[in-house]
Formats: C-alpha cells, sequence, structure tokens
C-alpha cells in the first residue's frame, strides 16, 4: 500500500467511526435514503438536505471518504500526468465544500496542506466535519458561509490565491444540470482568475450521462470563449466529440478497494460501488496550453468474435479507436476508463472517426508507430 492509500483508508475508517460516534441508529438506512436523493429521488432533494442532521451524518460517514479519496486519485492521475503542480505547501480553496471533502481530498492526494478556505452556503455541512481535521492534523481551515452563484472569488477570498480549487460536485446544485450554463461559465473564470501562479481549477461531477455531459457544455464553452484552458481529461480537441451523439458522456474511473468498515457499510446500504467514478474538468490560465500528444480511454474495452479487441479514445483530433488484431497489449486493456496513453504503445491500429479524419496525422504524432485509418467506425460504447 502506498502512502496515497494508506492516508486514504486512515481517513475513510475515521469518516465512518466519527458518523457513528454522533448517533445510536443504523448508519446504513440513511445512506441508503440518501443514495436515492441523489440517484433515483433526485427530484425529491431539497436545496437545504445538508441541514438535516440524519442526512449530514449520512454525507459524513459514506459520502465525504467516497467523495475525498475519488478526488485524492483525480489529483494524482493530475500529478502523475504532469498537469498539477505540487508546492510545499498547498494552499486550497473548496467550493462547495460540504464537510471539507475538497480540503481531505488534497491531504490524502498531496500529504500535506497549506492555509486552506472552505465555502458553503450551509455552514453546518462544513463546521460537522471539524472532529475529522485532527485526523489530518491540520487546524487552519477557513470557513466562509457564502453562496457563490451571487459573489466573487474575491469576496471570500480576502486577497489570498489558491494553488488549488476543487469544486466537487456542486455545480450540478446551482442550477439543474441542463440549465446555468452561464452561472457556471462565470464560476469558473471567476475561480481561474483567483489562481496563484501555476495553480489550478478542479471541477468533479458526478459520472452519470446528465451530469457528464452538462460539464462537457460547459468545457465546451469555455474552449469557444477562450477564457480558461482545460488540461484535462481532454487533449485540447476544439469540441468535445462525445457531444455529437445524445448518448455518450466523458468519465472516468479509480479503482480503490475500500477498508473494511466502509466496504460494509455499502454492503449495508445496498450501494454496489466497483469503481469510483467521475466526470471531471481541470482547469488552468489561458496562458497555459492543453498538451495535444496522446489518447485519453474514454471507452471500456471491447472484443468482437474474431478477437479483434478495441477502446475508444480521445485526443486532439477528437475520437479514434485503438484497434489490437487479434488482441491489445495486456496494459491497454486493464488501463482504467480516463487512463492516458502518451505515448500511444507502438503498433496499435488507430482508427479515426471519419469526420475527424483531416487531424488524422496530429493524433498519430503522439501515437509512436500508429497506422492511422480513417473508417466508418461505431461510436462509443452507450453506457
Ligand atoms: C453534494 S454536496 C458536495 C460536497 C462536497 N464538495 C463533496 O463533493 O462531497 C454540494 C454542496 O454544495 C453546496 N452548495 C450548493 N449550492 C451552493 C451555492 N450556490 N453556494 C455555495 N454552496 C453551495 C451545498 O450546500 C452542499 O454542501
Amino acid at each position: 500500500m502506498n502512502e496515497l492509500h494508506a492516508r486514504a483508508a486512515r481517513f475513510a475508517v475515521a469518516a465512518v467511526e466519527h458518523a457513528r460516534s454522533l448517533h445510536r441508529s443504523p448508519l446504513a438506512p440513511d445512506v441508503a435514503r440518501l443514495h436515492r436523493l441523489f440517484t433515483s429521488d433526485r427530484a425529491e432533494r431539497r436545496p437545504d438536505y445538508q441541514r438535516d442532521p440524519a442526512l449530514r451524518r449520512a454525507y459524513l460517514g459514506f459520502f465525504l471518504p467516497f467523495n475525498a479519496v475519488k478526488i485524492a486519485l483525480l489529483l494524482d492521475r493530475a500529478r502523475r500526468e504532469g498537469l498539477l503542480p505540487a508546492p510545499p505547501e498547498p494552499a486550497v480553496l473548496d467550493i462547495g465544500a460540504g464537510p471539507l471533502t475538497g480540503v481531505f481530498a488534497a491531504w490524502i492526494a498531496y500529504g500535506r496542506l497549506g492555509p486552506c478556505v472552505a465555502v458553503d452556503a450551509a455552514a453546518a455541512a462544513m463546521s460537522a466535519a471539524e472532529p475529522l481535521l485532527s485526523v489530518i492534523a491540520h487546524g487552519g481551515v477557513a470557513q466562509r458561509a457564502v453562496n457563490v452563484a451571487l459573489r466573487p472569488a474575491s469576496s471570500y477570498l480576502e486577497g489570498t490565491r489558491p494553488h488549488l480549487v476543487i469544486v466537487a460536485n456542486v455545480l450540478n446544485e446551482l442550477r439543474d444540470p441542463r440549465r446555468g450554463a452561464d452561472t457556471r461559465g462565470q464560476l469558473s473564470a471567476d475561480l481561474v482568475a483567483a489562481l496563484a501562479p501555476g495553480g489550478r481549477v478542479l471541477m468533479v461531477e458526478p459520472a452519470t450521462r446528465v451530469h457528464g455531459r452538462a460539464l462537457m457544455v460547459l468545457r465546451d464553452r469555455l474552449v469557444a470563449e477562450r477564457q480558461v484552458s482545460v488540461l484535462a481529461p481532454c487533449r485540447g480537441a476544439t469540441t468535445c466529440p462525445l457531444l455529437r451523439g445524445r448518448g455518450d458522456w466523458c468519465h472516468g474511473e479509480h479503482p480503490w478497494d475500500p477498508p473494511g468498515a466502509l466496504a460494509e457499510l455499502a454492503r449495508a446500504a445496498g450501494i454496489e460501488k466497483a469503481a469510483l467514478k467521475e466526470s471531471h474538468l481541470l482547469l488552468a490560465p489561458r496562458s497555459e496550453a492543453p498538451s495535444a500528444v496522446g489518447l485519453r480511454l474514454v471507452g471500456g474495452p471491447m472484443r468482437d468474435n474474431s478477437g479483434t479487441e478495441r477502446r475508444y479514445a480521445c485526443g486532439v483530433d477528437g475520437l479514434a479507436t485503438l484497434v489490437g488484431t487479434p488482441g491489445l497489449p495486456r496494459d491497454v486493456v486493464d488501463a482504467a476508463r480516463g487512463a492516458l496513453l502518451a505515448p500511444v504503445p507502438a503498433g496499435l491500429g488507430i482508427e479515426l472517426r471519419p469526420s475527424r479524419a483531416p487531424g488524422a496525422r496530429a493524433a498519430a504524432r503522439g501515437a509512436g508507430r500508429s497506422r492511422p485509418r480513417a473508417r466508418a467506425g461505431a461510436g462509443p460504447r452507450r453506457r
């Protein structure tokens, strides 16, 4: 177990124990109820659900650890791809922090923190997590009760400049995922403008079709308006190719084995968590150009009757299909959705969708000895 995973497990166990200590009643039924309010019964969720003590406790004991670890693994992936600087004392701004999830995620990812600011419309959601700050031995989290849709970052940052802003599972609460594009666009540009030099804004949303597509719409808008750079998951395509089919959306997965206490709670609540899934955007100021090298895996492995294996991937020229006859290399088959192939392993067939064929050479530049061939290919698998 590496240090990040050890911190993740320690934090997850502490979160479950803390939530259990708050009330004698079993935690699992409330977790199941809150899970339904985030999924099948979404329409019934009230905007102030964090003010309900039972739901707040369920969030603390279940959604906080899963979300914090998911964000930490995403930050770690970005760091390994060279997209996320690691300052000695990372100053974090957690927007729509809830129980300080972004702060805990940054601690799990970096193993250290500088001064942090947490912002949420519901003060109780933030203060409920204060006892857990002792787990990370960090006392410096300033909490601000603010509606971020109405107030600019300058009003709560008071002159400080964060290295990392985390906006996790918040955009969809600002407005209906299909509406509110102006609010989300303004918030994104405002937060990027508030960054310290080399800073990043990480936006994370649930990996569902409606939330993923809303994030992709925001991504295309930010790219078109040339306000900020989108460093991940994209490789610099001008428009998101997955928005063309109505059933497609971009999301990634992060395998993680939760510690026993959290795994047991998930089982008792009837929630299956095979992998941590997310849709995200990593933003930087416009001056930092996104890399156009390599291909990001956006689909799972597919195998046809002849044994040929395929995976969908996304690059600067849009959607491509990696083709292995008879099979793809094991590491390409086994790589998690959202992993980056840069460079793409030599010898893979790369089929570009016909509309993107004129750019085939550019994708091949990041792809070693690939063989670009335009074809009338299938789109990404419907998920
Ligand atoms: C689903 S929770 C996410 C909490 C945490 N970021 C996480 O990922 O676990 C959404 C949070 O956003 C907050 N929120 C929603 N709309 C907001 C707004 N306009 N301004 C500030 N916070 C908001 C809610 O109070 C809630 O705590």
